[in-house]
């Protein structure tokens, strides 16, 4: 899968250090060649003989060892790759690249690279929340960093958050989706999949059967012909695909905001089941029964369209507009309306009666409309489904950039 592929591993220091052993024997085993580059700090938490033996290869420690001219040169250290691989990136070593600072190898090599790099930050989660390290973070974005992770869960410092690395079979997937050369390689592609929950008070929501599943199969799709994917999930039970950006949320105007702030993007699908209505008045405390036999009345208000909402954007809004029309009946006829009334470019329109067991389901029958007719696609795994849509949105979206 990565075979002949050179990843320029680079080291930081942190107690995370101890999956990086894992992630390299993972890498090899796909049949990348890794060079490791440790921070002096890194050296405090794996050895590097650990990590020169995994890589079988040297380890290089030290900006003034490469100024030998029979060593190699960071320059070229740092081009000879396909790809640069931070993992942990730490607090610090985010805010070097971030700040483009050059006083270790490691800080050198990532300011002199010409090649893309992920990074897979860990670190306790309130230097994982610090404003300084959520600026960090979107300026490296901004310049095209890849990241993969932080997971959520219990941390080596006892609390408990956002800041694990990332697992290594997920590194391994981010790469391999960094260097895929699919007919996607450099474009971005929002997905929003999922439900939506609505709260009604701190126990009860307003939800629907959405699973998640045809949105995260597109992910994967796009990821797997090289596309950038920033994943908006609501509370889906099927899990996000690995190596996509994935921003949770619980109800549709979280999602908005988090769509808005994914943009911009070259194309944007939208596959999440939302909420029509939220709860106007959603209460603090739980509500009780009073006794009097009556039930408490709800008042709804409508949730914003955000397939309407982009489709109809007049600047930044992505080429390629992609809605979905979950009908229970005279399927063409509505969504053939319905992409009239958003905007948007594409609807892939599909028959949700209970009968059909496609929500929830494993199969999906669609029909593609654009703006040239209807194409109904014969029933296939909600994967296929995927895949044959990511073809077509490569396919609109031309050559890579
Ligand atoms: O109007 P309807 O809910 O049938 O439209 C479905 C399409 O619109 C889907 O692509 C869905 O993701 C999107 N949508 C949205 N925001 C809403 C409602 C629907 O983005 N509030």
């Amino acid at each position: 899968m990565l075979a002949g592929r050179r990843i320029l591993l680079i080291i930081g220091g942190g107690i995370a250090g101890y999956k990086v052993l894992e992630t390299i024997r993972r890498l090899k085993d796909a049949g990348a060649s890794v060079t490791p580059v440790m921070t002096r700090a890194a050296e405090e938490f794996v050895t590097p003989l650990s990590v020169a033996a995994l890589a079988g290869s040297r380890v290089y420690r030290n900006l003034f060892d490469l100024t030998d001219e029979a060593e190699m040169g960071h320059i070229e250290l740092s081009r000879a790759a396909d790809l640069v691989v931070v993992a942990p990136a730490t607090a610090d070593l985010m805010a070097k690249m971030a700040g483009g600072h050059a006083d270790d190898l490691a800080s050198t090599l990532l300011l002199a690279t010409d090649k893309r790099v992920l990074a897979a930050p860990a670190m306790n989660v309130r230097m994982w929340d610090h404003p300084a390290t959520r600026r960090n973070l979107s300026v490296l974005r901004g310049d095209g960093v890849l990241v993969v992770g932080p997971d959520e869960g219990p941390m080596a410092c006892g609390e408990f958050g956002f800041g694990r690395m990332a697992e290594p079979e997920a590194i391994v997937a981010a790469v391999s989706a960094a260097l895929a050369e699919g007919k996607l390689r450099g474009r971005h592609v929002l997905v929003t999949s999922g439900p939506t929950h609505e709260p009604i008070d701190p126990v009860r929501y307003i939800a629907n059967r959405s699973s998640g599943a045809q949105g995260a199969a597109l992910a994967a799709a796009l990821r797997d012909l090289g596309a950038r994917v920033t994943f908006v999930t609501g509370p889906a039970s099927v899990p996000p695909p690995q190596g996509v950006t994935v921003i949770p949320v619980q109800t549709a105007r979280e999602m908005e905001a988090a769509v808005r702030a994914a943009l911009p993007a070259d194309a944007a699908v939208f596959a999440a089941a939302v909420a029509d209505w939220r709860v106007e008045d959603a209460r603090d405390a739980k509500i009780k029964k009073d006794g009097s036999g009556r039930p408490p009345v709800l008042s709804l208000s409508e949730n914003p369209d955000i397939l309407k909402a982009v489709a109809g954007m007049r600047d930044g809004r992505p080429r390629l507009v992609v809605g979905f029309a979950a009908e229970t009946g005279d399927v063409l006829a509505q969504a053939t309306a319905k992409r009239q009334r958003k905007g948007c470019d594409w609807i892939v329109a599909n028959d949700v009666s209970p009968e059909t067991g496609i929500m929830g389901g494993s199969e999906n029958a669609v029909t593609l409309i654009t703006p040239d007719g209807a194409e109904a696609w014969p029933r296939m795994s909600k994967q296929a489904v995927a895949r044959r849509l990511a073809d077509r949105i490569a396919l609109a979206l031309g050559e890579p950039a």
